[in-house]
C-alpha cells in the first residue's frame, strides 16, 4: 500500500479549495472537483462546475462558464471572453476601452448577457491547449482536439479540431451506441479519489 497517497491526496484537495477560495463567491464547485496547479479562475458573474470535473495544470478560465459532470479539461486550456473589451467605442484607443474586469460593477452595454458564457456539456474532453470563446456551447460527450480554437457551437459527440475548430469525426459510430453509452453512465457507479486512479470506482451499468 502506498502511504504517500494519503498526504498527496490531502495536498491536492487543499490546492483545489485554495484556488476556489481565491476565485471568490461567483465560482461554484460540484463534488470531487480537481483543479491542477497554477489554474486561474475568474468569472464576472458565475462559473459553475458539475460533479467530478477534472481541470489540468495552467488552465485559464476567465469568463462566465457552466461545465458539466465528468468533463475532462486538459492542461493549458483557456476559456475566454469574446467580448472582453468594448472595441467599437469610437474615439477611444484599444488600451483605454471599457473592459470586463474584476472591479467593474456593471457589464458594458455592448455585452450580450446571454452569449457571455461558455457552456460545456457533461462527459466532454477539452484537449491540451485548446481555446474556447464565450457564446459557444459544446454538446455533451464532444471532444475538442489539442490546440483547437472553438468559436462556434459543437454538436453532442462531435470531435472537432483546428482553428477555427471544424468537425473531424464522431466519437461513436451510431446513435444506438450513444444511447447505450448514456444508459450505462446513468446506471453506473463512478467515484473518484485524489489518491489516484488505482483508487477510483469505474463501474458502467450493465
Ligand atoms: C482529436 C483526437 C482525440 C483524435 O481524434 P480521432 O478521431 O482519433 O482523429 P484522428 O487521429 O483519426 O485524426 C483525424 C484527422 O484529424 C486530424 N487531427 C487530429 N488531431 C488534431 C489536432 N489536435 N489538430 C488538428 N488536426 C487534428 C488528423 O491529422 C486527421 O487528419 P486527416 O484526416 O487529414 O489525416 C486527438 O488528436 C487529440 O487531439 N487528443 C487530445 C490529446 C490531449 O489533449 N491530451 C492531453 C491529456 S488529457
Amino acid at each position: 500500500m502506498n502511504l504517500w497517497s494519503y498526504p498527496l491526496a490531502m495536498l491536492r484537495r487543499l490546492r483545489t479549495h485554495w484556488t476556489l477560495w481565491r476565485a471568490g463567491p461567483q465560482v461554484h464547485a460540484g463534488q470531487d472537483l480537481h483543479l491542477g496547479a497554477r489554474c486561474r479562475l475568474w468569472a464576472p458573474q458565475r462559473l459553475v462546475f458539475g460533479q467530478a470535473v477534472y481541470v489540468g495544470k495552467d488552465v485559464h478560465i476567465e469568463c462566465n462558464a457552466e461545465i458539466g459532470d465528468f468533463a475532462l479539461i486538459a492542461d493549458r486550456v483557456a476559456l475566454v471572453g469574446r467580448q472582453d473589451h468594448d472595441f467599437r467605442v469610437c474615439g477611444v484607443p484599444m488600451r483605454f476601452t471599457p473592459q470586463i474586469s474584476p472591479t467593474m460593477v456593471a457589464m458594458p452595454a455592448s455585452v450580450d448577457p446571454d452569449t457571455n458564457v461558455v457552456r460545456i456539456g457533461s462527459d466532454v474532453w477539452l484537449g491540451f491547449g485548446c481555446l474556447v470563446l464565450t457564446g459557444v456551447r459544446i454538446g455533451r460527450g464532444a471532444i475538442v482536439a489539442a490546440g483547437a480554437v472553438v468559436a462556434a457551437d459543437v454538436a453532442p459527440y462531435d470531435i472537432v479540431a483546428g482553428n477555427p475548430a471544424r468537425q473531424i469525426g464522431r466519437r461513436f459510430e451510431s446513435e444506438s451506441v450513444i444511447a447505450e453509452h448514456e444508459r450505462r453512465i446513468r446506471l453506473g457507479d463512478f467515484r473518484l479519489s485524489e489518491r489516484g486512479d488505482a483508487h477510483w470506482t469505474v463501474r458502467p451499468g450493465a
